[in-house]
């Protein structure tokens, strides 16, 4: 596939999956399509805001950065960042639909002066060199074909100093069970994945590409309350959604999500996935 076929894989997807998105997720309400956070008995609504608000103290967020928000989905991180830090956030993502969504959810929330949220690819944005002092990718990098050119890409847009940080899910291990390839590969098709780096590989890449102070944590336990969630869910509406496929009211690609958002779960307990938080910065 080329790069291009990837992006208009993926794009589709999210037009066809966004109705999911706004179900399971919850989306509608919190602007966020990640597992969030979870810590003492959260809600989901909770966890997402969690999962913004660690990943933001992790950067070290300001009101002086420019951030970039790569991947930015409906626009809830961003947001989030802007009326909280009061910092100039640009979402970058290549789905029209869930820019036009980010712009509204900024005017809601009164913060459009400090977004900018704009149609683009992440692995060849137009920005100049060294435009952003932090780049933030929530589940998002998943989508590359290509890590490294993804990690590339941010590089170029970063200032000297500036921070990384990728939210993301990883291979676990070197060796996978039958079992654990064919759940990963359901899993992948599902969620418009092409692929996934090990999370050793994905480090590797950005010092490759010239990130140092490259640190990573497994977020097992953050996010195993939401993908055990989104399973029981699955469990409930699976058997109606295989029925609506049958009429052809669901599409394949509607229904190869259902099929992603079962297999996520045991996958994440059996260790063939992680999800985890990487930092790393551009030397000065
Ligand atoms: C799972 S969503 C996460 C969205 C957001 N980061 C969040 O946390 O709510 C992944 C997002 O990445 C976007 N995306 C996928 N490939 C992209 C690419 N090549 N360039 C820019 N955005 C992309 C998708 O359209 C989608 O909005």
């Amino acid at each position: 596939m080329t790069s291009q076929e990837v992006v208009d894989e993926v794009n589709e997807y999210y037009d066809e999956c966004q109705v999911d998105y706004a179900m399971i997720w919850g989306t509608n309400d919190h602007l966020s399509m990640h597992y969030g956070y979870h810590e003492d008995g959260m809600s989901h609504d909770e966890a997402v805001v969690n999962l913004t608000r660690v990943v933001a103290e992790r950067a070290d967020i300001d009101a002086d950065d420019r951030v970039l928000d790569a991947g930015c989905g409906v626009g809830g991180s961003a947001i989030w960042i802007a009326e909280n830090h009061g910092t100039e956030v640009t979402g970058i993502n290549i789905n029209q639909n869930q820019i036009e969504k980010a712009r509204r959810g900024a005017s809601r929330h009164g913060v459009e002066d400090l977004t900018d949220f704009r149609v683009m690819d992440f692995t060849d944005t137009e920005f100049e060199d060294e435009s952003f002092s932090v780049v933030w990718a929530v589940e998002a990098a998943c989508h590359a074909e290509d890590k490294q050119e993804f990690l590339r890409e941010m590089y170029r847009v970063l200032e000297p100093g500036g921070r990384i940080v990728v939210a993301d899910g990883f291979v676990g291990k070197d060796e996978l069970s039958d079992r654990e390839v064919n759940g990963l590969e359901a899993m992948l098709e599902g969620m418009a994945a092409p692929n996934l780096d090990t999370y050793e590989e994905f480090l590797e890449h950005a010092e490759e590409v010239g990130f140092t102070g490259v640190e990573f944590e497994d977020r097992y336990d953050s996010v195993y309350p939401s993908a055990r969630r989104i399973y029981l869910m699955t469990l409930l509406t699976l058997p109606v959604g295989v029925m609506l496929r049958l009429l052809r009211v669901r599409s394949e690609a509607q229904m190869n999500h259902l099929k992603a958002a079962y297999h996520q779960y045991p996958m994440l307990k059996s260790g063939a996935w992680v999800h985890g938080l990487m930092y790393a910065e551009k030397p000065e």
